[in-house]
């Protein structure tokens, strides 16, 4: 309604023009949309003046119906038009408000999120994992919660064996005080595995010959010194096949530090014992740090030790009923953190378990 209208119906129906005028007010002042509700309930709703008014216009002389029916259903819509209005409006309102409120600046720096990455054992082991699988070996896996007879009877160390007292075995069920009369029950002990070796056996009895497997994974000595933790991991090898000689773990042991340690790093063997391997052998990796000349890393030998290694004893091969008239292999066990240490001059063999960040950050 225009000023030009407003004032003809000033002029002709005071009364409505007031209670427009009004309520127009009322719908103009509200200040948010339940605001408003209020005043389209108060100024259109059927309480309001307005429909009181247009509710008795029968009653009313017939002069003056016309002019208010006429009026007064003029008055509403403009009301209502006015309502619409406002309400968008104060919706547009509310809509930049609250993005003004809660304006990002996509260009702030984040906040940054540190990415964690693989501890150096766990790389160790994927490089050690990644080159016996480069020569077709197969990784094998057996538990650590392991039983007497896979840790040692199997691999030729009976209960009497002097060799079983060098493990510091931690027993989970010490065969002695659950039977202690059955000697010849004496290898159902069940223990944390002192080395991987076992998985040799439960691998050759899962499986005929030709053999190429590597088994990672975590063992237990009742140690803990600077050079000695009560936990820590082994890379297992085992090749069984036809023809198998000494010559064949020299060579892929060789071929094997060249590919770890990387470089031109020559190695020697030595002779040793373990129970399951004959001939047993050490494997010595030349010291990088002296070129061989002799160093204190290397106790001035110009050698480092780095694992054992044999041929598989024959005896073994009775646990498991493989032939060794037609087959013969070797084993090789290698400590993973001595392996770390060695390949990038790490002192102390605890600072894998410390948690350092700013060790383990390094690799
Ligand atoms: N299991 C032996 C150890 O932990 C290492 C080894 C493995 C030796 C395989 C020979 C063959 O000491």
């Amino acid at each position: 309604m225009d000023d030009a209208e407003l004032q003809i119906l000033r002029q002709r129906a005071p009364g409505l023009a007031a209670l427009y005028t009004t309520a127009r007010d009322t719908i103009l002042r509200a200040a948010d949309v339940a605001a408003l509700e209020q005043a389209r309930v108060s100024t259109l709703g059927r309480k309001s003046a307005l429909t009181e008014l247009l509710r008795s216009i029968p009653t009313l002389p017939a002069v003056d119906r016309p002019l208010l029916g006429k009026g007064g259903n003029a008055v509403r819509r403009e009301l209502e038009a006015l309502v619409e209005e406002r309400e968008a409006e104060l919706r547009r309102e509310a809509l930049s408000a609250s993005l003004a409120h809660e304006r990002l600046d996509v260009t702030l720096p984040g906040q940054p999120f540190p990415a964690g990455h693989e501890h150096l054992i766990s790389q160790t082991m994927r490089e050690v994992e990644d080159i016996f699988i480069g020569l077709g070996y197969r990784i094998a896996e057996g538990p650590e919660v392991e039983l007497d007879y896979y840790n040692f009877t199997a691999l030729n160390t009976p209960p009497s064996h002097p060799a079983r007292s060098a493990h510091d075995t931690f027993w989970v069920v010490e065969p002695r005080e659950t039977m202690p009369e059955a000697v010849m029950d004496a290898d159902r002990g069940v223990l944390l595995r002192t080395h991987t070796s076992p998985v040799q056996v439960r691998v050759m009895e899962q499986q005929r010959p030709p053999v190429y497997v590597v088994c990672l994974g975590k063992v237990y000595r009742r140690d803990s010194d600077a050079t000695h933790t009560p936990m820590f991991h082994q890379v297992e090898g085992l090749v069984v096949d036809e023809g198998i000689t000494l010559a064949d773990l020299k060579g892929t042991l060789h071929h094997f530090t060249q590919e770890f340690f990387g470089g031109e790093r020559a190695i020697r063997i030595r002779p040793h014992f373990f129970p399951f391997t004959e001939p047993s052998i050490e494997v010595d990796v030349s010291c990088e740090l002296c070129g061989g000349k002799g160093c204190r890393s290397c106790k001035h030998s110009g050698w480092l030790e780095i694992m054992g290694a044999g041929m598989v004893d024959p005896a073994v091969y009775d646990f498991v009923d493989y032939d060794p008239e037609k087959v013969s292999g070797f084993a090789f066990g290698m400590g993973v953190e001595r392996m770390a240490m060695l390949k990038h001059g790490i002192p102390d063999l605890r600072l894998f378990y410390d948690n350092d960040v700013r060790f383990l950050r390094q690799f």
